[in-house]
């Protein structure tokens, strides 16, 4: 199987290295399923004081991150890479929000230049020249695109194939269930022993061993949450009658 490559260029390399040394994006690495690079952008300064960043043209507040380091560390790693199949994606606040749709569509992605931008801005003829791809986490603002670049490659990396041992756990789990519903819904709720915790008791249908009866609550669970933290996901008319009848 071949290996994918992100090429994560930072000014704060540091942030990463709690994030991609546990769990499974540390399992993919060593399994060589997935490589991660980091490029520190200062290393691609050419004058004295090392200087990445200016202030705006036009004023207003902020720092912005000049074109030469960044121009000069994407076009070598697109060099090194060969060139053709590597996707630029620029991690900001302006950008389209990430969902499962585009999480997937990276996942068959053989390399990919994660630029971090801090949140004053970006040079805009980086965009205008080199990036093929402006994602943001969300609407909320961070100050740089570190912890979203974080986001992004544990998002990417749990559905490059081989990574996780069961490819079934993606497949019936939230935003994942276009296989078998053209509508998404949030997953349903989980237990684990104990039985009773604290006087609060598993729901006994779940203890039942009655599959079908188990298939129809999980269902009904899984729609209720989805109607009371994401009631926007829920297309009314692709609902089955019987979804209806337990919506109700
Ligand atoms: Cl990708 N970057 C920053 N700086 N803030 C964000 C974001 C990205 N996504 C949501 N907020």
């Amino acid at each position: 199987m071949s290996r994918t490559t992100f090429d994560i260029i930072t000014i704060f390399p540091e942030i990463f290295n709690g994030p991609f040394s546990q769990g499974m994006v540390h399992q993919a690495q060593k399994r060589g399923l997935v490589e991660i690079r980091f490029h520190f952008l200062r290393d691609y300064t050419s004058d004295r004081h090392k200087t990445i960043d200016d202030r705006p043209f036009g004023g207003g507040e902020g720092m912005v991150l000049k074109p030469e380091p960044l121009f000069a560390a994407i076009r070598k790693l697109q060099k090194q890479s060969g060139g053709e199949n590597g996707k630029v994606v620029l991690l900001t606040p302006q950008g389209r929000q990430l969902n499962h749709e585009i999480v997937q569509r990276y996942s068959a992605a053989k390399h990919m230049v994660l630029v971090c931008g801090r949140y004053e801005g970006v040079d805009e003829r980086v965009n205008e020249s080199l990036v093929d791809d402006e994602i943001s986490i969300g609407d909320y603002v961070l100050s740089g695109g570190e912890l979203a670049a974080c986001v992004f490659v544990e998002a990417v990396t749990r559905l490059i194939p081989g990574v996780l041992n069961n490819s079934l756990s993606t497949l019936n789990e939230s935003f994942s269930g276009k296989s078998n519903l053209d509508y998404c819904t949030l997953d349903y709720p989980h237990y684990t022993r104990p039985e009773i915790f604290e006087g609060h008791a598993v729901p006994q249908v779940l203890l039942s061993g009655d599959h079908e009866k188990i298939r129809l609550w999980r269902r009904k669970k899984a729609l209720e949450k989805t109607l009371k933290n994401r009631p926007e996901l829920i297309k009314y008319d692709l609902l089955t009658e019987a979804d209806k009848r337990l919506l109700e």
